[in-house]
């Protein structure tokens, strides 16, 4: 300090100094890739809104888990799109619906090199769009909803799920699965709670790849309300309460605050995803040439991790863990 201020350009003056000294660092095992699986195409189906990304068939998705194994990253997270919907959501917990069948799949081929996750929710299943069971008035009704969930938890465990993930945003539903799955013997299979979930307008791209658009109302009964933060630590507390194992946060970059807040309070391990909408952004911005497509990437995902989320969901997993390499 002899010039009587500090020289922060010290540590910062050739690329080596700075890998030295990165506080945050990437790697490919943290992160998991959301992959979508739908019933009854030939061949994987591009979605426009999310360049570079698929509805897989059930082969294109055991190659590109085989991929996602070979790039080193964490695991994938499962979400079907069924040939028949119906008001309650039957195909998520049929042994034959397309997401169960594609866990078989993936867990013999695999086996445990990658962590299968099953996204736990009913909109893709539903006519309605709607993440659980409505009332004739058009509410989606609680605790009817749970009784869905315990069912597909047990569907989807016995269908190889390494973990369960609901999504879903209704009260008690991580008790209600908990118990479903100790009851079925499923005692070690553990429960990533998408805990504080927000009603985001950046899930839209997700509802063209999962066609799950909700046909009346909105999310926003369910889901929390972008303005509340404290809220968010309530939602981790009660999961925990009911037996998460591990919590996440969800989208991600617009919600840094709350990942740090959340990671703060928490003693288990704390997701952010990346949601399809964060993607979007930055895929339309790089093809307009407006920002810097991997430089973006990276910084985004550093930027998760930074704010205390220890694994991100995220559409670029594969790609980001190759540019790690
Ligand atoms: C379903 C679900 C959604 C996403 C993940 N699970 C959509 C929603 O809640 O409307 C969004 C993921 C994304 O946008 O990438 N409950």
């Amino acid at each position: 300090m002899s010039d009587g201020f500090a020289r922060g350009r010290r540590l910062r003056s050739t690329p080596a100094l700075r890998r030295l000294t990165a506080q945050t660092r990437l790697s490919p095992a943290d992160f998991v890739l959301p992959v979508f699986v739908k019933q009854g195409i030939d061949e994987p189906v591009a979605i426009s809104s999310m360049p570079g990304v698929v509805q897989h068939t059930l082969d294109s998705l055991r190659k590109a888990a085989h991929e996602a194994a070979e790039a080193g990253i964490g695991g994938l997270m499962l979400f079907g799109i069924p040939g028949d919907k119906d008001a309650v959501g039957s195909q998520a917990d049929a042994a034959d619906g397309i997401v169960n069948v594609a866990l078989q799949q993936l867990k013999a081929d695999l086996g445990d090199e990658l962590v299968l996750m099953a996204d736990l929710c009913l909109c893709e299943y539903t006519d309605h769009g709607h993440c659980g069971v409505v009332t004739p008035a058009g509410v989606v009704d609680n605790d009817p909803t749970l009784d869905r969930y315990a069912a597909v938890a047990i569907a989807q465990a016995q269908a190889g799920a390494h973990v369960i993930a609901p999504s879903g945003m209704m009260d008690g539903q991580v008790a209600a699965i908990r118990t479903a799955l100790d009851g079925a013997a499923y005692t070690e299979t553990p429960i990533l709670a998408y805990a504080a979930k927000y009603a985001s307008g950046f899930y839209a791209p997700f509802r063209e790849a999962a066609e799950g658009a909700p046909q009346f109302g909105d999310r926003s009964t369910y889901q929390m309300d972008p303005p509340n933060a404290d809220e968010a630590l309530r939602e981790v507390a009660q999961d925990l309460a009911e037996g998460a194992d591990a919590v996440m946060v969800k989208p991600a970059l617009p919600y840094l605050d709350i990942i740090t807040r959340v990671a703060d309070a928490v003693q288990v391990p704390v997701s952010a995803y990346q949601v399809s909408g964060e993607y979007a952004m930055v895929e339309a911005a790089a093809a307009h040439g407006w920002v810097d497509r991997e430089r973006a990437i990276l910084e985004t995902l550093t930027a998760i991790r930074r704010a205390g989320a220890g694994t991100v969901l995220t559409y670029w997993a594969v790609e980001a863990a190759r540019l790690l390499r």
